[in-house]
């Protein structure tokens, strides 16, 4: 017999069995499937904080410890001895690529960079200064015209096409939405560059593809920061069922285009509660202005009357400290060190993380510093614009978007997503 979960009507008396069924790791589930048919009734759950919307193998989350992995493998160890290509590879195939195959997988993707002459001139059309979010949305979904084909889903190469160009492009998309939003021309793709070092290339070559040396004549895009760049990507590659992976899945579940699905997630991630936080972390810190304004701001992010949220704190599922913000925080002081950094955003944000960290408020409700507290500090470091942070998690999140997409695709019996509603109008 199965464990099964009782829930009693006590208006009826009546009682219903609902199984329970175990994953490989984390809390267990109750199939409420039938609840509808069994009484008449639907089950509320406001945001979802209770729900499970589907079944995956490719990231688990245990908020309450602090952990993440993808494919079974911890992001610490990922972070560290990875590269996020292979953390790609890894999310993609379910096993971590060998020499030769990250090389053939480097090599495609280097192939696949370039955009069609058609999607370039489309950027035209939005308006000069346009955020480069709405473009990289806008453009996402444009992709899908380009590459219009009803795949095959028993054909394993046709979706990994699928899935490796479109990591390929988001970076070109993302530097042109970014060199469009400054009036500044578009740098194709350099194919002897790496993944990570092209796009940092793209976002700041001057016509003609030529780069300058720093005032100290050394290279201009530095290993290190091809190095923190590339480990951003990796921390934020995938996240199991979050808003922006969820509005993949549903518009998945109704047969849309999958490129048409991930730019569903690109405007999903750009809200401020959402992949938004890091460009709104970076704006808090300069509305704060200097270290001596950090006690009455942490008042009102304290204060129940007042809206204000300390941007880049608390998050849905880790009630624990953040692992990836724990990549990030030593990654920021290596960065400190190396690129001997002591700005002004910076003591601000460490004094921030000094107070929340001990304060009773904070504490209490657990709330840590999030991934985006410090990919936005260390982005600045990077010298990216405020602007592109956003994007720069799309570029990473890709993969998980389209891994996502494959894993529902393959599922048997998925459905189209279609909750109901608790009706309160005449
Ligand atoms: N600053 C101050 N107080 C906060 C913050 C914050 N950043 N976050 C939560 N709280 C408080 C709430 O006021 C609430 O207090 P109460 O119990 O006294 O009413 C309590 O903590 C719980 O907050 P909820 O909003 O219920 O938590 P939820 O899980 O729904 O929200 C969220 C999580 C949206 C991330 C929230 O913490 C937040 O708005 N943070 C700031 C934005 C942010 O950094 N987002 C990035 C998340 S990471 C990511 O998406 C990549």
């Amino acid at each position: 017999m199965n464990d099964t979960v009782t829930i009693t009507d006590n208006r009826t008396g009546k009682s219903y069995d609902f199984d329970i069924l175990d994953g490989t790791r984390g809390p267990s589930v109750v199939n409420i499937s039938s609840f509808y048919t069994d009484t008449g009734m639907f089950t509320y759950d406001n945001g979802y904080t209770s729900t499970a919307s589907c079944n995956s193998s490719i990231t688990f989350i245990d908020g309450a410890k602090g952990e993440l992995r993808y494919r079974g493998i911890e992001i610490e160890e990922l972070a560290e001895k990875k590269s996020y290509l292979e953390v790609c590879f890894l999310l993609l195939n379910d096993t971590l690529p060998t020499k030769e195959q990250t090389k053939e997988f480097d090599l495609e993707l280097r192939h696949r960079s370039f955009l069609q002459e058609g999607l370039t001139n489309l950027f035209h059309a939005f308006p000069s200064g346009s955020h480069p979010m709405a473009t990289l949305s806008a453009a996402t979904a444009a992709l899908s015209t380009f590459h219009f084909n009803h795949l095959d889903m028993s054909n394993e190469s046709e979706y990994q096409t699928m899935a490796r160009r479109i990591i390929a492009k988001m970076p070109t998309l993302a530097a042109f939405a970014y060199r469009y939003s400054i009036g500044a021309c578009f740098i194709q793709p350099d194919i002897s560059k790496s993944y990570t070092e092209n796009f940092l290339y793209m976002m700041r070559a001057y016509p003609g593809g030529k780069m300058h040396m720093d005032m100290d004549g050394q290279r201009a895009i530095k290993e290190i920061e091809i190095k923190a760049l590339d480990t951003i990507f990796t921390l934020h590659a995938d996240h199991e069922q979050n808003a922006s992976t969820t509005s993949v899945r549903n518009v998945a579940s109704t047969g849309a285009h999958p490129y048409v699905a991930i730019s569903a997630g690109v405007s999903a991630l750009w809200g401020r509660a959402h992949g938004g936080a890091n460009e709104s972390v970076i704006k808090q810190l300069e509305m704060i202005g200097s270290v001596e304004n950090v006690d009455a701001f942490i008042a009102r992010a304290k204060d129940p009357d007042d809206e204000f949220r300390l941007m880049g704190f608390g998050h849905r599922v880790y009630k624990n400290f953040d692992p990836r913000a724990k990549v990030l925080k030593s990654l920021q002081v290596q960065l400190q060190d190396e690129l001997n950094l002591d700005s002004n955003l910076m003591k601000i944000a460490n004094r921030i993380e000094e107070i929340a960290l001990n304060d009773e408020y904070f504490v209490s409700r657990k709330l840590y510093p999030n991934i985006d507290f410090y990919s936005g500090v260390i982005l600045t470091a990077l010298k990216i614009p405020t602007s592109m942070f956003t994007p720069i998690f799309v570029i990473g999140r890709t993969v998980g978007w389209i891994t996502q997409w494959i894993e529902f695709k393959k599922g048997k019996g998925m459905k189209i997503a279609r909750p109901r509603q608790l009706y309160l109008g005449k």
